[in-house]
């Protein structure tokens, strides 16, 4: 292994694939789901033939450490849990543990604060392909297994609208780069000054498929009138805990409740990515409606990422 080699690819951004690598990693995640009752048996049992994933956490994780683990698990391989304190840099320098991990592990799974760290691991260990598990800007992974969900309710996202009503986070990101280039358009509705940047609604716009559209919002019934789908995610990601309390009393108008999903299409559904805070951004009773798509987002979680894995790595 030198870095001289062809660079392993890494999975920071959903801008990191192609639109039809996009819809080739969907149908194989819907492939995988089917074939997983066959355990031992089904036919990428072995795809990863015993190749070690590192996985590295600065920040908690319930779906996303739990899927990974499983999929690399069930997919013939290792996983290798390295301490939180590996991903700050704190006892040596970040590129340093990305250039020892690829002497040693196909992979590396990361979940940090900065984004920058993600990149620089990246840049650090051509060898090594390195997924973001969750940043500050970007959660890739987790709008993979969403367009999974919206696709298996709908059999295409082509023509639908999904309203993300909102902080415009690392979920929010991740949506308006992955919906649009699935010919979906949509709707994010944050308060002034919680907005995605200008820039990411625009190079959304330009990967936009079918005529689907990005559009902002600061009014969240205008943003949901009409749509097929209503997402929310806390109002204070990891790391904010401590604006917590304003941004209660900012995003308040914001909640997700009964009388907003009144205004979306008849049959709409609903997602969050998980964890919620019922109760904030959104009600208990939309949450445990028929309409919520919450536990098929988490269950997809697997299967995407699975897919995912064998596309990078096999
Ligand atoms: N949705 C999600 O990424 O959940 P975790 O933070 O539990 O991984
Ligand atoms: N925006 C949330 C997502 C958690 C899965 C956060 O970053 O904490």
């Amino acid at each position: 292994m030198s870095a001289s080699s062809t660079p392993a690819r890494d999975f920071v951004s959903i801008l990191d694939l192609s639109t039809d690598e996009l819809g080739r990693l969907l149908d194989l995640a819907a492939q995988l789901k089917t074939e997983r009752p066959r355990a031992d048996q089904a036919p990428t049992a072995n795809a990863l033939h015993r190749a070690h994933v590192a996985m590295v956490f600065e920040k908690p994780s319930l779906r996303t450490r739990s899927t990974f683990e499983i999929a690399v698990h069930e997919l013939g391989g290792h996983t290798l849990q390295l301490p939180h304190q590996f991903a700050v840099g704190d006892r040596e320098p970040l590129e340093d543990v990305a250039r020892n991990l690829e002497r040693w592990v196909k992979a590396l799974v990361v979940r940090t604060y900065e984004h920058a760290t993600v990149m620089a691991l990246g840049a650090a260990a051509p060898a090594l392909h390195v997924i973001n598990a969750l940043s500050d800007q970007e959660h890739p992974c987790q709008a993979l297994a969403d367009m999974l969900t919206l696709r298996e309710r709908w059999g295409t996202c082509r023509g639908r609208t999904l309203a993300y009503v909102g902080d415009g986070n690392n979920v929010a990101r991740s949506l308006a780069h992955a919906a649009p280039q699935l010919g979906m358009s949509i709707h994010l509705a944050s308060p002034a000054g919680y907005q995605l940047d200008a820039q990411v609604i625009e190079e959304a716009g330009h990967r936009a498929r079918d005529g689907a559209q990005v559009s902002s919002f600061e009014d969240p019934r205008e943003a949901v009138t009409g749509v097929d789908a209503v997402y929310t995610d806390v109002w204070a990601s990891m790391g904010q805990e401590q604006e917590a309390d304003e941004r209660r009393r900012v995003f308040r108008p914001f909640q997700v409740n009964g009388a907003l999903m009144e205004v979306a299409a008849p049959d709409a559904l609903f997602m969050h990515c998980l964890p919620a805070h019922r109760g904030e951004e959104v009600t208990a009773d939309v949450m445990g409606s028929p309409a919520s798509l919450v536990f098929d987002q988490a269950e997809n979680r697997l299967h995407t990422q699975k897919a995912l894995l064998l596309m990078l790595l096999s």
